[in-house]
């Protein structure tokens, strides 16, 4: 097991940087998620942990040893792929054990480290098997068996439930978080799901256009996301932004509605300024008598199951919104809708930074 660390780590292709300066600590068994739109970046900068890709710049280390100009195969990590990559040929034991073999790790060890994985992730039923013989959901199990047998000191894991159906994936995320309590090994996840991003990760690294957003525990980019995109990247659905400005008073108005800005917890600039701001779609509920109002049309109407998400147009600004459930919301009908306190979020209307109070 090992802490990875990279410091400054960049990546150019002809005269396109496509990762930028990314500098990122992993701790010793850590459960770290790269997460960020499809482009911004984060299969290069795992490939560039495993050695599968050199670095242009910057240095990368795992535990004490600077890894930079090392082989993949000297880096003792494990990938593990999107397509699952197995040998068709080859018995689900054999995939497991091959690289083992071509390691000449002996045939009592293989045996043992083989053994151990199959129990691990519950396909001892299948070693005699054949890959086509398998569903997706079992493939991508012999590939994180194959990561497993290893025992390297960190497992990279790339996009690796994109292939399989909604209901598997739910099912494979949840066995690998269990797995990596069961192993303690440092993980390093690449998805573009904020979901899984969410669900997994010890802490959550968004990215975009190869840069570093923001580096954080799931629930500090949900709560005080560090800007505009990390906002919108993260939560379902999305939150609503606003371009709107400061109005003395200090008040922000968005479709006829006047509202307060906080007394504390934001740096915010003054009347006049362009500013976005965000309210999460759970964070609007319906207004009572007093207070402000956001009032508008219902245009779309959604319903969950247990909640209703609406679209309101209000004034010309749409906003989502999502509600307890309630079967007489309708297109059409008019509705008044109130954030809740203290869930408003601020953001600079050039720069898109966070203008909370850190
Ligand atoms: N060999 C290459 N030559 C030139 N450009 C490349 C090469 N490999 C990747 N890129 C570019 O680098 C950028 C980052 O690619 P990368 O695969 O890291 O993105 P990603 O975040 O993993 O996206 P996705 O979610 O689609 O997998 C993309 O714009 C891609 O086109
Ligand atoms: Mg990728």
């Amino acid at each position: 097991m090992a802490s990875i660390t990279l410091e400054r780590v960049s990546k150019r292709f002809g005269n396109l940087t496509v990762v930028d300066a990314v500098s990122l600590d992993i701790a010793d068994g850590e459960f770290m998620v790269l997460v960020g739109p499809s482009g911004c970046g984060k299969s290069t900068t795992l490939r560039m942990i495993a050695g599968l890709e050199e670095s242009s710049e910057g240095s990368i280390r795992i535990g004490a040893r600077d890894v930079t100009k090392l082989e993949p195969r000297d880096r003792n990590v494990a990938m593990v792929f999107q397509n699952y990559a197995l040998y068709p040929h080859k018995s689900v034991y054999e995939n497991l054990a091959f690289g083992l073999r071509m390691r000449k790790f002996d045939k009592a060890e293989v045996e043992r480290r083989v053994r151990r994985a199959a129990a691990m992730l519950g396909i001892e039923g299948l070693l005699a098997r054949k890959p086509r013989q398998l569903s997706g959901g079992q493939m991508q199990r012999v590939a994180l068996g194959r990561a497993l047998v290893r025992e390297p000191e960190a497992f990279l894991l790339d996009e690796p439930l994109s292939n399989l159906d909604a209901r598997m994936r739910v099912q494979t995320r949840e066995e690998i978080a269990k797995l990596h309590r069961e192993v303690g090994t440092s993980m390093v996840y690449v998805t573009h799901d904020q979901v899984e991003a969410m669900t997994l990760g010890d802490r959550v690294c968004a990215m975009r256009d190869g840069r570093i957003q923001q580096v954080g525990p799931p629930l500090a980019l949900y709560d005080r996301p560090a800007n505009r995109f990390v906002a919108a990247f993260i939560g379902s659905p999305e939150m609503n932004l606003i371009e709107t400005e400061i109005a003395p008073g200090p008040v922000v108005r968005i479709g006829g509605a006047v509202l307060p800005v906080p007394a504390s917890g934001f740096r915010l600039p003054g009347p006049g300024s362009r500013i976005t701001l965000g309210i999460r779609p759970e964070h609007l509920a319906i207004a009572d008598a007093a207070g402000p109002r956001i009032s508008g049309d219902i245009a779309m109407v959604e319903r969950l199951g247990d909640r209703t998400l609406i679209g309101l147009d209000a004034a010309g600004i749409g906003l989502k919104a999502l509600l307890p459930r309630d079967d007489a919301l309708a297109v059409g009908h008019s509705i008044a809708l109130a954030p809740m306190p203290g869930r408003l979020h601020f953001f600079d209307g050039e720069t898109g930074a966070s203008l909370a109070v850190p």
